[in-house]
């Protein structure tokens, strides 16, 4: 009864130029380990799930890149979005589908834009949230412990109280998603925050309930598609359905407001690529902390603290630069202070519009 849904319809802007509207970032090998985060998330799931349990829900603009990253996935396995509406639609159109293939079916949600440095910790982890969500009326979600006042994470307060048959697994008390900076050090000088990594387990049976209580408009829209439908119907309905959802994440139509969210402490070497200065946190340095990838033809002179990702064939000499980006994609160069990127996102914005 396990099922794995794997969200990938998010555009990843700040790792422009690399990752563009076109090709972001889930479809890109940041680490050049000869796979990209999608095929790297979608193996993960192998270990849980077989294989035609998996599926993926995207915009329709990225269903040809998922076949030609993923070739064992089947076309009724990729659930094609019209319109970007972010995860709670996203969500409901996965739970819709596996719904009525099983009613009785176990549902882990992902983001296929993380890294996880022990996947082994991460199937253990997984496998005890999904017996648990089988048998419990509960939200799951995995939480990790927290390392700065991050605001683009969810935060979770959670209570001594567990689950009757499990008692790693706690009782959330609150549930607050992208707090501000200064609430966000508050969480985190509190001690009893933990991260929510974006990771939710729940069966089938406790989503379908949750959406109806707190976004009923939502439930009913795709309640009327929850037939076993085949591709060609199924697109026109969800072109229909997707006119109608409002634009809302899961964290804050569903997780801040539930009663019944649950959460596992754990720790699998999490890692939400959200900047690039994460991807340069998790990548191989050279002694004075070079990230190179890939690295074959960069010469780096009396230069350190450096991320570099450029293309194979690229020729790139760096001399007494230190603490900078430096990445070219498409035809695209950006160098950018390392701790500069924030403000990628609004470059993106105005280049976009101007070129
Ligand atoms: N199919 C689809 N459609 N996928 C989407 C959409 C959409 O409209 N929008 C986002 N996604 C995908 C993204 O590609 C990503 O894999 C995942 O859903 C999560 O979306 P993000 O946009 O990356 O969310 P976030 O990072 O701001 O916040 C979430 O993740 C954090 C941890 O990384 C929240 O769950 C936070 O609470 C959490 O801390
Ligand atoms: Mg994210």
């Amino acid at each position: 009864n396990n099922y794995a849904l794997i969200m990938a319809g998010g555009i990843g802007s700040r790792f422009w130029p690399v990752s563009r509207t076109a090709h972001p970032k889930q479809f890109i090998d940041f680490f050049g380990i000869g796979k990209t985060l999608i095929q790297s998330t979608y193996e993960r799931f192998l270990n849980t799930c077989p294989p035609e349990n998996i599926f993926i829900v995207t915009n329709e603009i990225y269903v040809d890149l998922i076949k030609e990253q993923l070739p064992a996935m089947q076309d009724n396995q990729i659930l094609a979005e019209p319109m970007m509406r972010n995860t709670a639609p996203c969500i409901a159109y996965g739970a819709m589908k596996i719904t009525a293939l099983n009613p009785e079916a176990v549902i882990i949600v992902a983001p296929s834009d993380h890294t996880i440095a022990y996947p082994n910790a991460f199937v253990k982890a997984i496998e005890q949230c999904l017996e648990a969500a089988a048998t419990n009326d509960a939200l799951l979600t995995l939480g990790i412990k927290p390392s700065r006042p991050d605001t683009g994470y969810g935060y979770i307060q959670y209570t001594e109280d567990s689950l009757p048959d499990d008692e790693q697994i706690h009782k959330v008390k609150l549930f607050t998603e992208k707090p501000n900076r200064e609430l966000a050090q508050t969480f985190l000088d509190s001690g009893d925050f933990l991260w929510n990594a974006g990771i939710f387990i729940w069966s089938a049976k406790a989503i379908n309930a949750a959406f109806q209580q707190h976004l009923p408009e939502m439930h009913d829209i795709f309640k009327q598609g929850a037939t076993a439908y085949n591709t060609e119907q199924e697109r026109a309905f969800i072109g229909d359905a997707y006119l109608q959802c409002t634009n809302i994440s899961i964290d804050f139509a569903i997780m801040e407001k539930a009663e019944n969210v649950y959460v596992l402490p754990a720790d699998f070497g999490w890692s939400d690529l959200g900047t690039w200065s994460s991807i340069y946190e998790m990548a191989e340095k050279d002694y004075v902390g070079n990230a190179v990838i890939p690295s074959e033809q960069v010469m780096m002179f009396d230069s350190s603290n450096c991320m570099v990702n450029v293309p194979k064939d690229k020729l790139v000499i760096l001399q007494g630069l230190h603490n900078y980006i430096v990445v070219e994609s498409n035809n695209t160069l950006m160098i950018c202070p390392r701790d500069e990127e924030q403000n990628v996102k609004q470059v993106v914005k105005d280049v976009k519009a101007n070129f």
